[in-house]
């Protein structure tokens, strides 16, 4: 296969949800079609449970699960598919944002009885500001649920995005009896007994044939056509041109825990779906055809054997192909570094590869040389844009609880905020350390992880903060003076850019309005093998 072809024929996407709402059956459901797993339950639900929020032996056993089903690969039909899984949990809202930025698609699934939930909002969001396309799934057609067309307009409504079925539901509950395939014209009837068998689709090439009562029968018939004559008088015509430039989601109807509806998602997604995409770097652009490798790090994750050190650093290729043993550069040290065993993940095993294509995810072995958004490339200085650092909401002072282990807890911090579970700022009023979270939970994961990994202890103080934000101005005069008026608000983050501390949402606002040439972002971008 030629080097292009290989390029052409990879689909690289992540599966996005509110928690709940399927995306964990779905993925294994996926992998069962691609025959990467043998049965249903080989991939385990990476989800911490509301109910396990200080269960440590939980946290842990979800990040041993989430290493091997990070990214999940497998041929179907010629295509290589690279699934990367990201966390249901909301307090890791950040890692799914940070792993959307590696992909080049995705599938949101909706519960068809909750409609948008607000974890898909957020999620959504962030696909829309990238034009990522997006395909919706929505899922447990078995069950009783808000009326398909209803389901579309929340969607429009609260994800801004404008939709266009490609598959309708006959019936739902306890009257569902299958899906009509609009992309295909096949009728799929619903066997809740078992898995859905290929001779159980129906081909239909006209939905107007008297076949379709014999199917459905009278009733369901008639009201397929009418559903069928709605989505062709009120929805666009469905256009690949316009998926494909984030302007339009088809949306496929199913039930995941039943492989229903599944098949013909996942052949619409081979045909439909973007091969990999190029990036953009402060440089130039970088398209994957090109000749010569490129590829930044998403995500990191510490390794679970506390005798090794030794982390994974995930490296998505953007351009050219990454050999195993060869010479790269890792453009934010200026240091060569070769990787003698690149790991790639197939389901629930991981093996070493020799090489790898863009769109691929490599598994890169890293005793800290590291941090979310560095660059490798063949020699040239390129910084890849666009891996987003939130704005935290959460904030805690971080002390030294054990005197002795200053070092340690120096080293444990700055590990883990390469790796991303949280930002660290410093005050330049008082010199104090702040870790700020998106969520509750960072601050247990945090403490404990010094602990068990770096044998450090530390201990949180309260701090009264309601949002950090990145400040800038064109105007370097008027940034001094704020910086100097607002002395005790400002902090640097780890790369030494300055933040404003706002204690509360009215001090955020007097800020704004009275000094009208400072900027106040709320993600900082680009900071990404942070050139100062
Ligand atoms: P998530 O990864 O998005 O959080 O969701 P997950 O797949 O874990 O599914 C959440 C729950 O919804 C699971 O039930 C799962 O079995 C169920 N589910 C998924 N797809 C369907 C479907 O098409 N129809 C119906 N009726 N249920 C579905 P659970 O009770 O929370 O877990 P489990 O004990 O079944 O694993």
């Amino acid at each position: 296969m030629t080097f292009k072809e290989e390029i052409l024929r990879r689909r690289t996407f992540a599966i996005v949800s509110h928690p709940d709402a399927g995306k964990t059956t779905l993925t294994e459901k996926l992998l069962l079609f691609g025959g990467a797993i043998q049965i249903a339950g080989a991939v385990k639900s990476n989800k911490i449970k509301k109910t396990a929020t200080s269960d440590w032996m939980e946290i842990e056993k979800q990040r041993g699960i989430s290493v091997a089903t990070s990214v999940m690969a497998f041929d179907y039909k010629g295509k290589k598919i690279n699934i990367l899984d990201t966390p249901g949990h909301q307090d890791f809202a950040e890692d799914t944002f940070r792993t959307l930025t590696a992909v080049d698609s995705v599938i949101v699934v909706i519960d068809a009885a909750k409609g948008v939930e607000p974890q898909t909002i957020k999620l959504v969001e962030v696909c829309r500001m990238r034009k990522t396309p997006i395909i919706v799934f929505i899922n447990k057609l078995d069950r009783e649920g808000i009326d398909p067309f209803d389901l579309m307009d929340d969607i429009e409504k609260k994800l801004f995005i404008k939709v266009r079925p490609l598959s309708l539901p006959i019936g739902m509950g306890q009257d569902f009896k299958g899906v009509y395939t609009i992309w295909e014209k096949t009728l799929n009837l619903f066997n809740p007994h078992g898995k859905q068998k290929d001779e159980e689709t129906i081909r239909i090439t006209d939905i107007n044939s008297p076949e379709l009562e014999n199917q459905i029968g009278e009733r369901a018939a008639a009201k397929l056509r009418e559903d069928s004559e709605l989505v062709e008088g009120v929805y666009p015509e469905f256009k690949v041109s316009d998926y494909l430039a984030g302007d339009i989601s088809p949306v496929f109807f199913g039930s995941a825990i039943n492989n229903f509806g599944v098949r013909e998602l996942l052949d619409c997604f081979i045909e439909i779906a973007p091969s990999p995409v190029g990036r953009t770097t402060e440089e130039r652009a970088v398209a994957p055809d090109e000749e010569k490798f490129s590829g930044f790090i998403f995500k990191i994750h510490a390794n679970m054997d506390p005798n090794h050190r030794n982390r994974i650093a995930f490296v998505r290729v953007c351009s050219g192909k990454f050999v195993r043993s060869k010479n790269y550069l890792h453009v934010r040290l200026a240091k060569q570094l070769r990787f003698s065993s690149p790991t790639s993940f197939m389901a629930d095993k991981k093996e070493i590869i020799d090489e790898a294509f863009p769109g691929d995810i490599v598994g890169l072995p890293d005793s800290g040389n590291f941090k979310i958004g560095d660059t490798l490339t063949e020699g040239e200085q390129l910084h890849f844009k666009g891996i987003p650092s939130f704005s935290p909401e959460l904030f805690r002072y971080v002390e030294n609880a054990d005197p002795m282990k200053s070092k340690q807890l120096a080293k444990g911090l700055e590990q883990l905020m390469d790796e991303g579970v949280a930002q660290l700022f410093t005050s330049k009023w008082n010199g104090r350390k702040i870790i700020g979270t998106v969520g509750a939970l960072q601050f247990e994961v945090i403490q404990f992880r010094l602990l068990h990994e770096y044998a450090a202890s530390c201990r949180y103080q309260p701090i009264n903060l309601h949002k950090a934000c990145w400040i800038s101005s064109e105007d370097k005069v008027a940034l001094a003076t704020f910086m100097e008026r607002k002395g005790d608000h400002i902090s640097e983050d780890k790369d030494g850019n300055p933040v404003f501390l706002a204690d509360s949402a009215w001090g955020l606002q007097m800020a704004k309005e009275q000094y009208p040439k400072i900027e106040f972002n709320f993600t900082s971008e680009g900071n990404f093998g942070t050139k100062r």
